[in-house]
């Protein structure tokens, strides 16, 4: 039975079947100046928190400086990129020999690994866009840009700490010599120029389920390209991967913290808003990744993240239920009607999630995978 209220008619996957994978790209400009009486897609809603909600997060100000800040680290605490990296300021021949030796290490990777991690890398350098989604958002977003209120020093501080994940991951790839830096350079600056769009609404109840799901997925993510660096002999790349991901857990952990107190201080609010982001799915952060050629880009980069394991559909339940664990939403208590569907809907999605992706895999088993070039690696072809 689908509850009311939701789309019964959603597919929640985040990444498209194998059987789609490789349509031909997207159909050039001409084509487009043809007329045809497609209606105009619908407007995207904006402002959706009613603005008497503003004060809810301004009554959680003090709660926000004792219970979201200190999941901040203090700089003279942080790693920095150069932790990790071949020592520039050592004799040449040194400097190089490190460089080597990163080389070395890296030779057993293969191909579709450097795929997944470019990828990665990509998505971190987007941060601008990523602090502005955040400045979005009605309530907490920084109204000056050095604002004193713990949310915008919260986005802030976290902005600061995400931006070493993106110039870690660069330095890294620069120095392996594995990867076209050239066409990676242009996807990022692509990806900025594009933005992204992830339904939020300049609303924070939506921005903050988004960011518990994306920080969370982020962690695997990370942990899982830690893990194959290791299995591929690469011990230091894993130490790399492995640190960003301990970052994005505890980033995942303010975030979830933040949607915990909502679901305490306004439970129907805060449950709709889950369900309400869960309907529409959660878009990837670099859903509009374009390197100049592939209008597929983060389609195929998708589909070899998912088959090494490193981020798969699979996830994407383990999350939604991780996270019904982590706000105790079977329990939830003191909500209206709408409130209770809201909850009954994503308490029942994660089981959906996982036979629809079942369907999906035995699909996709009977179809012999795509092969796609990856400007990425000189254009070397990659089956999906
Ligand atoms: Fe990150
Ligand atoms: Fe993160």
């Amino acid at each position: 039975m689908e509850t009311e209220g939701f789309n019964s008619q959603t597919t929640f996957l985040f990444i498209p079947p194998r059987s789609q994978q490789c349509q031909p790209p997207h159909k050039s400009q001409n084509q487009f100046k043809r007329k045809t009486h497609t209606p105009s897609p619908p407007k995207p809603k904006t402002h959706s928190m009613p603005p008497e909600k503003v004060e809810v997060f301004k009554s959680l100000e003090t709660w926000a400086t004792n219970n979201v800040l200190p999941l901040l680290k203090p700089v003279e605490k942080c790693w920095q990129p150069q932790d990790f990296l071949p020592d520039p300021t050592l004799p040449f021949s040194d400097f190089t020999d490190q460089v080597r030796a990163l080389r070395e290490r890296t030779a057993g990777l293969p191909d579709d690994y450097f795929v997944v991690l470019v990828g990665d890398m990509i998505t971190e350098d987007a941060i601008p866009t990523y602090q502005t989604m955040i400045n979005t958002l009605d309530g907490v977003r920084d109204e000056t840009g050095a604002s004193s209120s713990p949310w915008a020093i919260w986005n802030r501080s976290w902005t600061a700490e995400e931006n070493r994940h993106g110039d870690l991951l660069r330095s890294f790839l620069y120095l392996s010599g594995r990867v076209d830096m050239l066409m990676i350079e242009k996807t990022v600056q692509y990806l900025i120029s594009a933005g992204m769009d992830p339904g939020t609404e300049n609303n924070p109840y939506l921005g903050f389920v988004y960011t518990s799901f994306q920080e969370r997925a982020t962690f695997i993510s990370h942990g899982n390209t830690a893990r194959l660096a290791k299995e591929g002999g690469d011990p230091v790349l894993a130490r790399i991967c492995g640190t960003i991901a301990s970052d994005e857990k505890r980033h995942e952990n303010a975030y979830a913290r933040i949607v915990e107190k909502l679901l305490e201080v306004d439970p129907t609010g805060a449950m709709m808003a889950i369900a309400d982001l869960m309907n529409k799915k959660i878009t990837m952060p670099a859903h509009l990744m374009y390197d100049g050629h592939d209008p597929r880009l983060f389609a195929h980069f998708a589909a070899v993240a998912q088959r090494l394991g490193v981020y798969t559909a699979h996830d994407y339940a383990d999350i939604l239920e991780f996270l019904v664990g982590r706000w105790g939403l079977e329990k939830l208590e003191g909500l209206t009607g709408e409130g209770r569907r809201a909850q009954e809907f994503v308490c029942g999605l994660a089981p959906r999630i996982r036979r629809l992706q079942e369907l999906a895999d035995q699909r996709a088993k009977k179809l012999k995978p795509p092969l796609v070039k990856f400007s990425w690696i000189f254009n070397r072809e990659l089956s999906l």
